[in-house]
């Protein structure tokens, strides 16, 4: 029997499945995730109720986790936050998202005397995004009624003090903030101070145009910061760029109504500021007091340079290009032992800058006697009024050079006529003295 056994051939694999193995493509999703909610924390959203305690708590659970926390602010409720700080460092990347509202209390009388420069405060915090579609509301308007600046006639006693800035970001970095809403706000809107790695995009700002110094993002002493894909109209500056500030880059923003973009004030109250390698393009400013501006004040010392405006369209801007280095008001000492100091500007380039001009002098280079503007640049500018007359450029110490067609024409004196025996204006700081990098051009 065993003869006749014949021996089958093992059936062929037919199911053998080479299973490549991807490691590479595994989905991130893997990476463990906490997801919380506002209202877990015992938060109410009916707009009435303090809510803060619970943001607190909940700010405190996300920080604490291993995970990477997404803290959701539910949607079409309203929640009322008094001032707070909400601290860092936290283990792990969080993402606040905030899909609903979270509003500030009305009367500044609410507010606490200590507490009162500032509202939503983020201190030494480092990668933490805010998204989520919602809106953050200052409910300002007692605020501006009471600032004695306001154009308003002030509905309460009048006070100079500064009024909260409504998100502010400090020592922080790795902060995104996009895809939201931030109205109304008590002073400016957005503020990131001491921060790095930041990006503010998708971003609707706004507040009305009278409100005073309500500036939509505010930059100070800040590196590495992107402002993108915005939408910004208040009553003050869309962004402001201060203090020690470089790699600032802005791009795709919407402008107006307010005072447009500026780099300083610089130099207030003889302070040290320097502000460097800006870059701002594709720029719709309109309606607004200031297209691009560079303000520095007297007595201070520092700089502004390596800055590009590029790729602008401006539509009935008062001053579409302005550099004001202002005269102090008083005679106070100048922070450098030299009398004479002032906010040097230098490197500042304009180009494809186009639009009109609300007013009849579109380009304003209002230099020092003290520190003259080097090594301006226009190319292809073309601003005329916005009735279609010809417009006029204003230079005093203003020096640099025109390329391509400029409207109105150029009145920069050529760059060789910049007198050398201008007094550097710091003690030992790197000022314009180092500039000499050899890209001088006389047409
Ligand atoms: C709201 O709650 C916070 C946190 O508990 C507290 O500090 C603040 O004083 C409260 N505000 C009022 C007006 O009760
Ligand atoms: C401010 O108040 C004065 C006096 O009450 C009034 O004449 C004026 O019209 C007011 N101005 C505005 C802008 O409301
Ligand atoms: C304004 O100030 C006066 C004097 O300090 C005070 O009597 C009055 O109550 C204040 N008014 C308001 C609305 O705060
Ligand atoms: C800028 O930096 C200088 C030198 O480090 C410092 O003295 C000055 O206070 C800083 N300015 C501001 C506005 O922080
Ligand atoms: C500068 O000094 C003036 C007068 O002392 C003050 O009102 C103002 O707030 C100061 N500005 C800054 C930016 O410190
Ligand atoms: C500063 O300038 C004033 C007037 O311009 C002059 O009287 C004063 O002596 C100067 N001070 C210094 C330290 O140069
Ligand atoms: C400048 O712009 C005006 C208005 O758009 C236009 O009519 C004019 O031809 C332009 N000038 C130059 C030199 O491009
Ligand atoms: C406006 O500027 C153009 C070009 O610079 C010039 O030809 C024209 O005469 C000017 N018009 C007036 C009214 O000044």
């Amino acid at each position: 029997m065993a003869l006749g056994a014949s021996v089958s051939a093992p059936p062929p694999l037919a199911g053998v499945v080479v299973v490549a193995v991807l490691l590479l493509l595994l989905p991130e999703a893997a990476e463990p995730r906490t997801l919380l909610s506002l209202d877990d924390f015992g938060a109410v959203g009916d707009g009435i109720t303090n809510d803060t305690q619970a943001l607190v708590d909940a700010w405190s659970a996300a920080c604490a986790t291993d995970d990477h926390t997404f803290l959701h602010v539910p949607a079409v409720k309203s929640y009322l936050i008094w001032p707070v700080t909400l601290a860092g460092p936290c283990r792990e990347e969080i993402k606040l998202f905030i899909s609903g509202n979270i509003v500030a209390p009305e009367s500044p009388d609410d507010w606490p005397e200590s507490g009162r420069s500032k509202w939503l405060h983020f201190h030494g915090v480092s990668d933490l995004t805010l998204s989520g579609g919602g809106v953050i509301d200052g409910r300002g308007q007692r605020w501006w009624a009471r600032f004695c600046k306001t154009k308003h006639n002030a509905t309460e006693n009048c006070t100079t003090q500064a009024a909260p800035k409504a998100l502010h970001f400090e020592d922080c970095q790795g902060i995104s903030v996009k895809g939201i809403t931030l109205q109304n706000s008590q002073q400016s809107h957005l503020t990131f101070t001491r921060c790095s790695h930041v990006k503010a995009s998708y971003l609707r700002i706004t507040s009305p145009e009278e409100s005073p110094d309500t500036t939509g993002v505010h930059v100070v002493s800040s590196r590495n910061v992107h402002i993108m894909d915005d939408l910004i109209a208040t009553g003050h500056d869309c962004v402001s760029i201060v203090g020690n500030s470089t790699d600032v880059r802005l791009r795709a923003i919407s402008c107006g109504p307010g005072h447009g973009i500026s780099i300083g004030g610089l130099g207030e109250n003889r302070s040290y500021h320097r502000v460097e390698k800006i870059k701002m393009d594709t720029l719709f400013i309109s309606n607004t007091e200031n297209g691009v501006r560079v303000k520095t004040y007297q007595g201070g010392c520092g700089t502004a340079r390596k800055v590009k405006f590029g790729d602008i369209l401006m539509k009935n801007v008062k001053n579409p290009i302005i550099i004001h280095q202002q005269h102090s008001s008083s005679n106070e000492i100048p922070c450098a032992s030299n009398n004479r100091s002032a906010v040097t500007v230098g490197k500042i380039s304009y180009m494809d800058i186009t639009g009109t001009s609300a007013s009849e002098r579109a380009v304003t280079f209002s230099c020092s006697d003290a520190a003259p503007c080097s090594k301006l640049s226009l190319e292809n500018v073309n601003l005329t009024m916005a009735g279609g007359q010809n417009a006029s450029a204003y230079c005093h110490q203003a020096f640099g050079k025109s390329v391509g067609v400029v409207v109105p024409d150029s009145c920069l004196t050529k760059e060789d006529f910049l007198r050398r025996q201008v007094p550097v204006a710091t003690t030992g700081m790197l000022e314009q003295g180092g500039e000499d990098d050899g890209d001088d051009d006389d047409r």
